[in-house]
C-alpha cells in the first residue's frame, strides 16, 4: 500500500511537473510571439518617423520641387499644371450655374444660385451618390452616360427642363493637362480608376458628348479640379486664401502664383498677373520621405506603381490599407490574432473611415476596434492587441498628417509666407512682414477624422513656430470644390449668363 502510494506520487509529481513545463514554454512562446508583434510595431514607427529636421527638409523639397515644375514641363514629379483661372470669385457673381463633381468615391450634383452678394449664395439643390466600383473600370462611355444620365434625372426634377440652357462647371478630381479653362485632356487615371483608352481624350468633350447624345441643352463650360474648386470656394468667402489642398480618397494642392514665375508658359495671358497651378502634389516625391516596406509592397501591387507615392502615403484611399498590412504581417509572424484571415488579406478591405473609427474608439475595452477587427475576420483578440492596433492606425495617421503638413508649408514657402523670408527659394534682405494667410481644405479624411486634423494642425505649428502659424488659417469646408466650381465659372463668365430657375 505504502509503495503504491508513493509510486501514486511519484506519478503526480511527474504530471504536475510536465504540466507546469508545458505552461511554462507556453507561456515563454507566448512571450516570445508577442515580442515579435512588439518588434514589428517598433519597427514602424521608427521607418514612420517625422522629427521635424526630416519635415524641415522636406518643405525645402517641395518648394524645389514646385519651383523646377515651373520652370520646364517634365522638370519635377510635380506636375505643376496651369489652369487658366486668373480670376477667382469675390462675391459679386450673379446666376444660376451647376457642377457635376466627379472625386474619387463620390460624385455630385448641385445647382447654385448667386445674386451679388457674398451672403446670398445659395446652394438650391444638392445630390451626392457613391461610384460604383464597377463605373470605375468600366469604358469612357459607360462613365460618361452614367453621368449624363444622372445629371438628367437632377434636371429633371426640376420641372422646367427644356426651358432654359444650362452652363456646367465640370469638377474633374484627376490630372488633367488644361487647353483651356473649360477643356483639357486626361493625363492619367488616380485612385483606383482604370478606364482604358481616356488618357490624351478632351474630359469636356466627353462629357459634351454624352449631354448632346441625350438632348440636353447644357454646355460644359468649366472644367475645374476640385483643389480648384475648393480654392474659389475659399476665395469667394475669404480673399486672404492663396491656397487649397484636398485630403480625401486622394490628395493634392493648388495655389496661386505669379505669371512671371510660371516660366514653362510663354505666354499665360492673364489679366490679373497670376494664376492658379495645379500642383498634382500626389505625385511628390522625396528621398526624405519616411518610406516602410508596406508602402513599398502597397505601391508595387497597385495599379500605378512608382507613381502618385505621396498620395499612397497621405491619402484616404491608402491609409487603410497601409494598417491593414501592418496587422496581416503580424499575424503572419504570431498567432496573436488568431488563423490567418481570409478577409485581411484582401487588398482595400480596411477602409480609412473604419481606421479613423478605431483610432477614436474611446469605449474602455475598444469595442469598436473588436467590431471591425470581427468584420476582418480577427474575432475574441484580448484588450492588449486591441490596443497595439489603435497604437499602428496611430502610427500610420502622424505620419500622414505630418507630412501633409510639411506639404502645406512648402507650398507658404514657394510663394513667401512661411515666415523665412524668402520667396521662391531666393531670400530677401529684409525682414518679411507677415500677411494673413487661408489655405482652404477640403476633403472627408481632414473633415472626418478628428486625429488627422489634430496631428496636422500641430505638425503646422511646429513647423512654422507659434508666431508665423498665427497668420496662417486652415479653413474646411464641405463640398467646397463643387460650390467653388460653380462660383468659378460664374466669375470666368464673360457673356450673359442663364437666367435663374
Ligand atoms: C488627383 C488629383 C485630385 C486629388 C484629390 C488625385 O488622385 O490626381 O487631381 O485633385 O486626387 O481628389
Amino acid at each position: 500500500m505504502g509503495k503504491v502510494l508513493v509510486m501514486l506520487t511519484a506519478v503526480a509529481a511527474v504530471v504536475a511537473c510536465s504540466v507546469a513545463t508545458v505552461m511554462v514554454r507556453r507561456r515563454m512562446k507566448r512571450r516570445r510571439k508577442w515580442r515579435k508583434v512588439v518588434g514589428i510595431l517598433k519597427d514602424l514607427e521608427e521607418a514612420c518617423e517625422t522629427p521635424l529636421g526630416r519635415l524641415r527638409q522636406m518643405v525645402d523639397a517641395v518648394a524645389v520641387e514646385m519651383q523646377a515644375g515651373l520652370v520646364s514641363e517634365g522638370g519635377s514629379k510635380l506636375k505643376m499644371l496651369l489652369t487658366f483661372v486668373d480670376d477667382l470669385p469675390n462675391g459679386s457673381e450673379r446666376g444660376t450655374y451647376y457642377a457635376l463633381h466627379l472625386g474619387g468615391s463620390y460624385f455630385r450634383i448641385i445647382r447654385v444660385h448667386l445674386s451679388g452678394q457674398r451672403s446670398s449664395l445659395d446652394v438650391q439643390d444638392i445630390e451626392r451618390h457613391s461610384i460604383p466600383t464597377s463605373l470605375m473600370n468600366s469604358t469612357s462611355e459607360v462613365l460618361f452616360d452614367f453621368l449624363a444620365s444622372s445629371l438628367q434625372r437632377f434636371i429633371e426634377k426640376e420641372g422646367n427642363s427644356q426651358a432654359v440652357k444650362r452652363e456646367l462647371a465640370f469638377t474633374f478630381s484627376f490630372p488633367v493637362k488644361q487647353t483651356s479653362i473649360s477643356s483639357g485632356v486626361l493625363i492619367k487615371w488616380t485612385k483606383g480608376f482604370a478606364i482604358s483608352e481616356m488618357a490624351g481624350e478632351d474630359i469636356s468633350e466627353c462629357l459634351q458628348g454624352a449631354l448632346n447624345k441625350r438632348g440636353l441643352d447644357i454646355r460644359v463650360a468649366a472644367l475645374v479640379n476640385d483643389t480648384v474648386g475648393a480654392l474659389s470656394f475659399g476665395h469667394y468667402h475669404d480673399p486672404d486664401t492663396i491656397a487649397a489642398v484636398v485630403f480625401g480618397t486622394g490628395s493634392n494642392a493648388c495655389y496661386l502664383e505669379r505669371t512671371d514665375a510660371i516660366i514653362k508658359c510663354q505666354n499665360p495671358r492673364t489679366t490679373s498677373g497670376s494664376m492658379v497651378v495645379n500642383m498634382e502634389w500626389g505625385n511628390f516625391w522625396s528621398s526624405r520621405l519616411p518610406r516602410t516596406s508596406y508602402d513599398l509592397e502597397l505601391d508595387a501591387e497597385s495599379m500605378n506603381s512608382n507613381d502618385m507615392g505621396f498620395e499612397k502615403m497621405i491619402g484616404g484611399m491608402y491609409l487603410g490599407d497601409i494598417v491593414r498590412r501592418v496587422i496581416l504581417r503580424m499575424s503572419q509572424e504570431s498567432d496573436i490574432f488568431g488563423p490567418i484571415s481570409s478577409i485581411l488579406s484582401t487588398p482595400f478591405v480596411l477602409r480609412t473611415n473604419s481606421v479613423s473609427a478605431m483610432h477614436e474608439d474611446d469605449t474602455p475595452e475598444l469595442q469598436e476596434v473588436a467590431k471591425i477587427l470581427k468584420e476582418l475576420g480577427v474575432s475574441e483578440v484580448p484588450l492588449k492587441v486591441r490596443k497595439l492596433v489603435v497604437k499602428i492606425c496611430d502610427v500610420v495617421t502622424r505620419r500622414a498628417a505630418r507630412l501633409a503638413a510639411a506639404g502645406i508649408t512648402g507650398i507658404l514657402k514657394k510663394v513667401g509666407r512661411d515666415g523665412s523670408g524668402g520667396e521662391g527659394g531666393r531670400k530677401r534682405s529684409h525682414k518679411q512682414i507677415m500677411r494673413r494667410t487661408v489655405v482652404a481644405v477640403e476633403g472627408g479624411l481632414y473633415l472626418n477624422y478628428k486625429m488627422f486634423r489634430e496631428y496636422m494642425d500641430e505638425a503646422l505649428g511646429d513647423i512654422l513656430g507659434g508666431k508665423v502659424a498665427k497668420h496662417v488659417v486652415i479653413k474646411a469646408m464641405e463640398d467646397g470644390s463643387s460650390i467653388g466650381s460653380a462660383l468659378l465659372l460664374a466669375s470666368s463668365h464673360s457673356v450673359q449668363t442663364i437666367p435663374s430657375v
